[in-house]
């Protein structure tokens, strides 16, 4: 089931000067929300912006009946989204998108800069079910850093920085955690990394999913313009994705 619904925002959190997470208010109960699903976004006061805008949902608070969305200014849409103040309405279409599949005793989770939203509300997924994570982040350097303190909180968690000001100096790819064994990867950021990374989880026979930032207008189905070739055909990102298994992609 989808909704399309205003929400109240609570908290436009700077993170660094191109990075910032909303906290949404729902105005009832929220529905049930799989950790890798997301929301699509009206952008209002800009009629450059036209199309609603994709973001993950990065956390999930059912007690308080909030949403969070960690979002990168990478353009019109996002910008407009920056300015947002606390007590704004934002409408949104929720939940699209199929989420991560869950499975193994022990997984690990690897996440690349802005790319990573969609892990956090995953640690907290595991943790409910007893599924032991590892999360390895990966960014420019300290300050680009979010969700420290909840990572901490669910999971294990691992750095890399490029500039080496937090955990290991280099990237996710070079950290010795990946030679620990795991029962599956979860990935999302870069579409490099992700290949990286999906190669290591074939070499290590292990399963890969990866979330795809594909282009996106209607979010839900309709406009086929989010096509992505799989081993079974085109598929439709935001339906049969965003989340795929990596062996599954013609690309990977
Ligand atoms: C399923 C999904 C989940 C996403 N989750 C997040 C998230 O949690 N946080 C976040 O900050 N962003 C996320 N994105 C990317 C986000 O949707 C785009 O950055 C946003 O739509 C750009 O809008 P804009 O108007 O600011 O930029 P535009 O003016 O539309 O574009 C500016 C630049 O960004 C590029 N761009 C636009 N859309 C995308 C895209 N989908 N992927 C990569 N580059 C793009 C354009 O090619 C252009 O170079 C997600 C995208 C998808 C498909
Ligand atoms: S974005 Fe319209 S079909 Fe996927």
């Amino acid at each position: 089931m989808k909704y399309c619904k205003d929400f109240i925002v609570v908290e436009n959190q700077t993170i660094t000067s191109n990075l910032f997470i909303l906290k949404l208010q729902y105005p009832e109960t929220l529905p049930e929300i799989k950790a890798g699903q997301f929301v699509e976004i009206l952008v209002e006061g800009n009629k450059d912006v036209f199309l609603r805008r994709p973001i993950s949902i990065h956390d999930v608070d059912y007690k308080k009946n909030q949403i969070s969305l960690l979002v990168q200014i990478v353009g019109k849409g996002t910008d407009k989204l920056s300015n947002i103040k606390e007590g704004d309405s934002l409408n949104l279409i929720f939940p699209l998108g199929n989420g991560f599949t869950i499975i193994g005793k022990k997984v690990l989770l690897v996440g690349g800069g802005c790319g990573a939203a969609p892990l956090l509300y995953l640690t907290r997924v595991l943790k409910e079910k007893n599924i032991k994570s590892d999360i390895l982040v990966g960014c420019r350097d300290i300050n680009h850093l979010f969700s420290k303190k909840e990572y901490e909180s669910l999971s294990n968690l691992h750095i890399a920085t490029e500039d080496g000001s937090c955990g290991i100096k280099g990237l996710v790819t070079t950290h010795k955690i990946l030679e620990e064994e795991f029962d599956a990867i979860y990935c999302c950021g870069p579409t490099p990394m992700m290949k990286a990374i999906s190669k290591i989880a074939k070499d290590k026979n292990i399963p890969c999913y990866v979330s795809l930032e594909h282009t996106m207008a209607c979010g839900f189905g309709v406009c086929l313009c989010c096509v992505v070739e799989t081993n079974k055909g085109n598929e439709r990102t935001c339906t049969t994705g965003p989340i795929f298994l990596s062996s599954d992609l013609k690309d990977f």
